[in-house]
């Protein structure tokens, strides 16, 4: 009984904690993270539905995660199977029920589903038992699956899941969809925001916001990892920067179309009414008052300064844009801030941003490879931008690429 209370204490306080998480992949995080803290068990995933499709979305695998060196990241790619009665997983979201599963490569013959090793082959793993749970939501949608893999028990040998901690894993997993689906919302409504203002032609704006802010919250965490940040603090800014760095552009709705998608090099002045779209995009959180809109702001006013001072728009008053009393230039503009005094949140974008320009196509360039891109960031290192996160973000190149593939541009 006591073992059930503090379940429920837990299940309850976890409802709360994601409730209040504002980004879709933070919260798949959280919520296999703590699933399997519930279940005692080795690896699992979470699939999201898509039409009539089940879609690989994140997985954790503790095995093959002690496999790598600390900070690095489970290298996966994504894969589709269909909303039906032929695979575990399909069968859980058609039918909307919890399957626990004692041995997947022993089912029952007189079963529908047979068990699709396709988890195994890609992460070269071992499944035993394995239970499965569909996330619905209040309305009774099935926005996907969570899937739990290999219980353990107290030697750490393979086991079944325990029938007994059943109601309060399907509680959980309810929670749990209701907290994604507020955060596809969230998501939604800002990639509405970005694309109903035409930014940028709407086909490609979705992806490359989604990847700087999914670059940025990764480089956010392995920082915070060397740095110590204690876990919550480093939960709290990583879901809060997803968010922000995702908007680090919306100043480019001021920016005309004929050179927002010039598709030649911009003129001098051209190119000085561009680097007007800091500004413009502070002004969107100027007055308000969240921890999100100050680091949107913050984001947004400062991704394109330079750890040497030669970026822009450096000490600009923020009620008019112009250069801030005692700090202008000969040649008229401000004096850009150098080094810290640009905001960490800033700095991070600042090298999310230009890998996603150089490593994409833009309506003025072809897309570089990746050893030319690494070798440009690093060679910027200490100029362009800071040495300490430059490191970073080559220690976790490949977790970078995970990401690159998972947010792809429609035309490549
Ligand atoms: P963006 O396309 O998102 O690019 C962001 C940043 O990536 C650029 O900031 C720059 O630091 C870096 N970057 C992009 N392409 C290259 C490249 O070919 N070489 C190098 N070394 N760095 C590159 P920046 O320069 O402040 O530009 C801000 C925005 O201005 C760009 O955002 C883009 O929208 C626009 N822009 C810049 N140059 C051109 C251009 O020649 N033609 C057009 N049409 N737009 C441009
Ligand atoms: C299935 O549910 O049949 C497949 C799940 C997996 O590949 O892990
Ligand atoms: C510039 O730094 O002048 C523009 C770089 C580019 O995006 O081509
Ligand atoms: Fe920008
Ligand atoms: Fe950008």
């Amino acid at each position: 009984m006591d073992r059930e209370k503090a379940m429920l204490k837990r299940v309850i306080a976890l409802g709360q904690m994601m409730t209040e998480m504002k980004d879709t992949d933070m919260l798949m995080e959280r919520i296999l993270t703590e699933a399997r803290k519930l279940s005692n068990c080795d690896a699992g995933s979470i699939y999201r539905s898509e039409g009539k499709e089940l879609l690989f979305s994140y997985t954790q695998n503790d095995t093959q995660q002690k496999a790598l060196p600390p900070g690095k990241k489970l290298p996966y790619s994504a894969f589709r199977m269909p909303i039906d009665e032929n695979s575990i997983a399909g069968f859980a979201a058609f039918h909307n029920t919890t399957l626990n599963v004692a041995d997947a490569y022993n089912l029952d013959q007189s079963l529908p589903y047979t068990f699709n090793p396709a988890y195994d082959l890609l992460m070269g793993y071992h499944t035993g038992s394995m239970l499965t749970i569909p996330l619905q939501t209040t309305s009774g949608k099935v926005i996907g699956v969570l899937q739990l893999i290999n219980a353990l028990d107290a030697a750490g040998e393979i086991t079944v899941f325990n029938q007994e901690d059943l109601p309060f894993i399907d509680f959980f997993a309810n929670t749990a969809a209701v907290a994604l689906e507020r955060a596809d919302m969230t998501r939604l409504i800002i990639l509405r925001m970005i694309s109903m203002a035409e930014m940028r032609d709407p086909t490609e704006t979705g992806a490359h916001v989604n990847r700087v802010g999914a670059y940025a919250a990764e480089i956010y965490e392995a920082w915070a990892s060397k740095r110590e940040i204690p876990e919550t603090e480093m939960q709290h800014n990583k879901d809060l920067l997803r968010v922000a760095a995702m908007l680090h552009d919306v100043g480019k709705v001021g920016i005309a179309d004929a050179i927002l998608k010039k598709p030649d090099k911009l003129t001098e002045e051209e190119y000085d009414t561009m680097k007007t779209h800091p500004y413009i995009g502070a002004c969107l959180f100027r007055d308000s008052a969240s921890e999100l809109d100050t680091m949107s702001m913050e984001i947004a006013i400062g991704h394109h300064e330079r750890w040497d001072g030669r970026g822009y728009p450096g000490y600009i008053d923020m009620a008019d844009g112009k250069p801030l009393p005692g700090k202008m230039l000969p040649d008229g503009k401000a004096l850009g801030k150098t080094g810290e005094e640009t905001p960490l949140w800033a700095r991070i974008v600042a090298i999310a941003d230009v890998y996603d320009a150089l490593s994409t196509r833009r309506y003025y360039k072809e897309p570089w490879t990746q050893d030319d891109v690494f070798d440009e960031l690093k060679r910027s290192s200490g100029s362009h931008f800071d040495p300490e996160l430059i490191e970073i973000f080559v220690f976790i190149r490949d977790a970078v690429q995970v990401i690159r593939q998972k947010y792809p541009d429609r035309q490549d």
